[in-house]
């Protein structure tokens, strides 16, 4: 029996997964996954070096970067996480797909569209969030450097584009009907 159609959609699924995993476990959680770093803190999804793990978090810093906007645009990063979640349950309904049945596949490139999604509106407002941060800094002379976080998600967002073209292409692709494993 030749592969299975799923195959394709199914590793670009689970690239994506893991990618999103490493964002989502950045600081305060682990610091070597970071968006941006201003001397010895580095800001991750629940905080920053030295922080509590939370769903937004006010910036540390001086003048006007502590600001409520910022804390609100901080929370909307938690699309991060639900992204990597979804991606697991594509690649779950995907490896049914493989196994048994079309309708497996169908679901895969549903949920690898959803969380395409939540993963684009996640790097749009995480590149704007630390990017404002990161000028209003270097205005005032303090600098910032952009962290890995920032590649490994959009490394997710293009892994998820090719896994939801490649599972829906799958969808159509030969599926025995019985005795296949
Ligand atoms: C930032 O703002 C919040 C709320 O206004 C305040 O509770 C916090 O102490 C401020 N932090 C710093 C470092 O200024």
């Amino acid at each position: 029996m030749a592969a299975s159609p799923a195959l394709p959609g199914l590793f670009f699924c689970f690239a994506a997964m893991v990618l999103l995993i490493f964002v989502s476990v950045s600081s305060p959680t682990w610091n070597k996954v970071s968006f941006l770093n201003v001397n010895q803190l580095s800001f991750g999804i629940f905080g920053y070096t030295g922080s509590k793990v939370q769903i937004g978090y006010y910036f540390p810093l001086p003048g006007d970067i502590n600001t409520t906007t910022l804390h609100n645009l901080t929370s909307v990063l938690i699309l991060y996480p639900i992204a990597a979640g979804l991606s697991g349950l594509a690649f779950l309904f995907g490896s049914c797909g493989a196994a048994y049945h079309r309708a497996g596949t169908v679901f895969m490139s549903l949920l690898a569209a959803l969380a395409m999604l939540c993963t684009l509106v996640a790097w749009v407002v995480s590149m704007s969030l630390f990017g404002i941060v990161k000028s209003r800094l270097s205005s005032d002379r303090i600098d910032a450097t952009w962290g890995n976080a920032n590649w490994l998600a959009l490394g997710a967002l293009v892994a998820l584009l090719l896994g939801f073209c490649t599972a829906a292409c799958g969808v159509f692709g030969h599926y025995k009907r019985s005795r296949v494993r």
